[in-house]
């Protein structure tokens, strides 16, 4: 059994949720707590690699069904090697996008995979976040952060507007599934402000 508290991020590309979860990281430093700020794909060295396969080069690059397989691995090592030993540590897990990430981008975007990418998770992942901060956005606002910054990973970003808007749904209906999981929090607002929005819902979960 794990003692540590598992902490996701989720939300639209550009909704500001990388930040936040860095922002609720260092406020957890500074009141001595241990934790483990990480991200998916990737958080291994395993799982970094594969992230460079399914956020680099053409949209159509993979398939629905081998990219499903491929954050999924990505994510079972990341589980292995960062997650599972920093819980059990007694470790706070920050973990920027997770399965619901999956559960979205994946399950949703080209064609219903939902049953593909919950039957995986659970033959090879089994574990949900204690809790999962959900960064609410206007999609228009949050693509317009995502393309001002340069690099080289943009293949979600590239499907435009309308995924957005039907990522934007599609999160918002999962919390609603699990209110009890997610924790919604509205990601218009400054930083700071958010920063508290979310360091307020966090704090009753914590060891
Ligand atoms: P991320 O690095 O969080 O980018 P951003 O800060 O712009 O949100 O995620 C990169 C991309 O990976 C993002 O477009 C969503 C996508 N993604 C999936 O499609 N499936 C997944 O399971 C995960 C974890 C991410």
């Amino acid at each position: 059994m794990s003692t540590g508290l598992f902490l996701t991020f989720e939300g639209i590309d550009g909704s500001g949720k990388s930040t936040q979860a860095r922002l609720l990281a260092e406020t957890l430093r500074a009141e001595g707590r241990e934790v483990v700020l990480t991200r998916e794909p990737g958080g291994s060295p395993g799982a970094e690699e594969i992230r460079k396969l399914v956020l680099e080069g053409d949209p159509d690059r993979w398939s629905p069904e081998t990219e499903i397989l491929l954050f999924t691995a990505a994510r079972r090592d990341h589980m292995e090697r960062t997650i599972l030993p920093a819980l059990e540590a007694g470790k706070v897990v920050i973990c920027d996008r997770f399965a619901d990430s999956t559960r979205q981008y994946q399950g949703a975007s080209r064609g219903d995979r939902r049953a593909l990418v919950d039957a995986l998770h659970d033959l090879m992942i089994g574990r949900e976040p204690d809790l999962t901060v959900l960064i609410d956005m206007d999609p228009a606002k949050g693509l317009a952060r995502a393309k001002g910054r340069q690099g080289t990973e943009e293949r979600f970003e590239d499907f435009g507007l309308p995924m957005q808007e039907a990522m934007r749904a599609g999160f918002l209906t999962m919390a609603r599934a699990e209110p009890q999981r997610f924790a919604v929090i509205g990601g218009d607002a400054e930083p700071a402000q958010v920063a508290q929005a979310v360091l307020d819902a966090v704090r009753p979960a914590l060891p």
